[in-house]
């Protein structure tokens, strides 16, 4: 059903008809049960559909927000399918002009579920269409211009709005409030990445040994996304050598050559933290001589590379620049 949902709607999704996107969509929970982690997150969900579908209103607007990778696109998917509504999905950028807004809504039936990933890129005027759609189901729009023109309501579906983010500082309040359950995804557990990783397999065909399984959940960088490409990446090695599972050695093969260390580290940010070590001293560098120094954009160092580095207490924001701890020392020379 959520295939044939998300096929039905590819015009209204931007960018998500990827090849990457249907590679996902086999591996993508479909339950909650499937659902692997975030406990407490699902917990409160539960309660809200259920109340919810007792009173027969949609649930209240439910933002998610985290890193890329974690399963919110995911969770919108089982939110729709638990509600028994059908999931349309479009991305901020997609919202052009205010009208966008009242011909995607008009066209929900009631309760259905409006998913919007990256909602922090909506642009200003949108959001203020938004506001009154989601807290009045209902749109002003204003027909004609100068002395002429004059404002016209349409009504709309009641229906639930899912927003997506990975960036919940860049929302604005005014919509941020209009959310009746804000969610946030932490990261995984190397245990519950290991599950995800056992699931995974099973569902591609292919046997994993458990310390390969853990391992592999080491280096995912706490991320489903991350573990369930390694996999693939892996499997390839294994069928490619004419074997049936997948062990230690032949994931050490692996990652070897995909040059991802036991920290999850790739050659980038290995980099990173040589260039801050070896050419200036460890540090503090601003980030505009780091950007010059790897060839990165600034933005790609701050969104990409260093959040997990800084996670793993390799690096430190300082006022005077980037530092690389004694950990990254120790690290970069092994
Ligand atoms: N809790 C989970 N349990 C099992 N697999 C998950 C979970 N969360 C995410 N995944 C896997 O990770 C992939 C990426 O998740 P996705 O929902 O697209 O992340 P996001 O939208 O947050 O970037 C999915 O295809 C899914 O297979
Ligand atoms: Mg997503």
């Amino acid at each position: 059903m959520i295939e044939s949902v998300l096929e039905s709607d590819a015009k209204l999704v931007e960018s998500d008809s990827s090849f990457q996107s249907v590679f996902e969509n086999r591996l993508r929970p479909t339950c909650f049960n499937e659902y692997i982690g975030q406990k407490s997150l699902k917990k409160n969900l539960l309660i809200a559909i259920e109340a919810a579908k007792k009173r027969g209103d949609p649930l209240d607007h439910t933002l998610l927000h985290g890193p890329p990778g974690l399963g919110k696109t995911t969770l919108a998917n089982i939110i729709a399918r638990e509600i028994g509504s059908d999931l349309k999905i479009t991305s901020g950028p997609a919202f052009d002009k205010q009208g966008d807004v009242a011909s995607i809504i008009s066209n929900l039936n009631e309760n259905d579920v409006l998913f919007i990933d990256e909602i922090h890129r909506l642009k200003p005027v949108i959001e203020e269409v938004l506001y009154t759609a989601m807290e009045d189901f209902a749109i002003d729009i204003i027909i004609g211009k100068g002395p002429s023109a004059r404002s016209m309501r349409i009504n709309l579906p009641p229906f639930t709005l899912i927003g997506a983010t990975t960036k919940i500082s860049m929302l604005s309040s005014p919509l941020r409030d209009r959310f009746g359950n804000v969610f946030n995804l932490e990261p995984y557990s190397n245990s519950e990445i290991k599950d995800i990783v056992i699931r995974s397999s099973r569902i591609l065909d292919f046997d994993i040994e458990d310390n390969a399984a853990e391992h592999l959940a080491k280096t995912s960088r706490s991320t489903p996304r991350i573990a369930n490409r390694l996999l693939k990446r892996v499997r390839d090695h294994a069928e490619v050598g004419g074997q049936k599972s997948i062990d230690s050695k032949i994931l050490n093969k692996c990652l070897n050559s995909l040059g991802i260390d036991e920290l999850g580290l790739d050659n980038k940010d290995r980099e990173i933290l040589s260039v801050i070590i070896n050419k200036f001293n460890g540090g503090p560098v601003g980030v505009n001589t780091l950007s010059a120094a790897i060839s990165e954009e600034i933005s790609t160092i701050e969104e990409i590379y260093e959040p997990y580095l800084i996670k793993c207490g390799l690096l430190e924001r300082t006022p005077r620049g980037r530092i690389a701890t004694a950990r990254a020392s120790r690290h970069i020379q092994i």
